[in-house]
């Protein structure tokens, strides 16, 4: 009887049900490219360059921290920075709609935003409403100035939560509370949660793969761990990767089914950064209609005190596909396997076998029967599309 109730009584949580984020969303955010410098200029000026991404998946044009003045008005309306956003943001929404884009905003669940500007402690329905007469679509509440207590957060997550409910516009709730225990709430309270810490160098990016590792269950439609923005390879930004590296984010961020959102600069991409990003087979596992989260199936944690040199990770996919991901975690190119127990974790077995198509090379490469090897340049990763022929 005890074990019944219990079993109710979780059963019974609250759920966040706004219809958005059905896929892992895609866009683009303003923090790794702008930090504070942000102004209706630069998000203009992304948003001509990100509209020729649009055919890609790219939906998203999200401000970061720095929008907001830290005074708000008497009424306790949050003020927009005059000088930084002369004509304020029902203006740059409905720029951002008119080009096919939708609008993102940020906040905080503490007083103050991570950057000391006005947080939404105690005005959520005020500021809900706000971004809803703006025609906001997606909010992100970020963790600074706040309570690191779990139950604070879900609180304050959910009184968050439930203004933007009670404003009838559906808005993508991403929570950045950089931590792995949001995923097993995290649907009640949003679409969306951190798992870790800002990911803005190789080492970041890493850790947050490594917090990924456990957080599969989690993911379903409209309901995603966050590991944080993909970066380019472009040292003008305030986080970035070498080539290779940023590449292997890629690869990696569409097995996870992670968010795709971009925080680096988009003028003057260089072709590599370009091809990374528009990559049509590789986005297309990212949002693969299934919507699970890949695992890993070889190999252990990249960082810590013993970490393992190489990593392969495996998402099921529609239509009898798996994606395979060879993840070189060594200064060296390797070769890296998947041998019979790395493919019966990705559910093939041993008998099975499989056409295999580099997504990188856009290439069919041969067919596959419980073993494949990929060779791995230094940092890298190779990124596969299996599709089951036969048992
Ligand atoms: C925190 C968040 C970042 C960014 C900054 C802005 O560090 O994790 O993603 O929003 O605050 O100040």
């Amino acid at each position: 009887m005890f074990w019944l109730l219990l079993v109710a009584t979780i059963g019974a949580v609250a759920a966040l049900d706004n219809g958005v984020a059905l896929l892992p969303y895609m866009g683009y955010n303003t923090w790794y490219d702008y930090g504070c410098n942000i102004s209706e200029a630069g998000v203009l000026k992304v948003l001509g360059i990100i509209a020729q991404l649009r055919g890609y998946g790219y939906e998203y044009l999200n401000l970061d921290d720095c929008w907001a003045l830290k005074e708000r008005y008497s009424n306790g309306t949050v003020r927009v920075d005059p000088v930084a956003f002369p004509r304020g943001m029902k203006y740059l929404a409905d720029k951002i709609h008119q080009a096919g884009f939708k609008f993102g905003i940020y906040t905080c669940r503490g007083n103050l935003t991570c950057a000391g500007r006005a947080g939404s402690l105690g005005y959520e329905a005020q500021d809900a409403q706000t971004y809803a007469e703006w025609g906001v679509d997606f909010v992100k509440e970020d963790s600074c100035y706040a309570s690191s207590n779990q139950s604070v957060a879900f609180s304050q997550y959910a009184r968050m939560r439930d203004a933007l409910n009670q404003t009838g516009r559906p808005m993508v709730f991403n929570l950045c509370g950089w931590n792995p225990w949001y995923a097993p709430v995290g649907a009640s309270l949003g679409n969306s949660w951190r798992i870790g810490d800002d990911g803005g160098n190789w080492d970041k990016v890493r850790e947050n793969i490594d917090n990924m590792a456990s957080l599969h269950w989690w993911t379903n439609p409209g309901a995603f761990n966050d590991p944080d923005y993909v970066l380019g390879s472009d040292p003008r930004t305030y986080g970035f990767l070498t080539p290779t590296q940023s590449r292997a984010q890629f690869s990696l961020w569409s097995v996870l089914a992670a968010p795709l959102i971009l925080g680096m600069k988009l003028s003057n991409l260089s072709s590599w950064d370009l091809e990374t990003i528009t990559n049509r087979e590789v986005i297309a596992i990212n949002q693969d209609s299934l919507v699970t989260q890949g695992q890993r199936v070889a190999g252990g944690s990249l960082m810590g005190s013993s970490p393992s040199s190489f990593n392969v990770w495996s998402r099921v996919l529609q239509n009898r596909a798996v994606a395979l991901c060879f993840f070189n975690n060594a200064p060296i190119a390797q070769n890296i396997s998947c041998d019979s127990t790395c493919f019966a974790a990705s559910g093939l077995a041993p008998t099975t076998v499989v056409a295999v198509r580099d997504v990188w090379l856009h290439k069919d490469i041969g067919f596959a029967q419980g073993f494949l090897v990929s060779e791995v340049p230094a940092f890298s990763a190779s990124l596969f599309r299996l599709t089951i022929q036969y048992m």
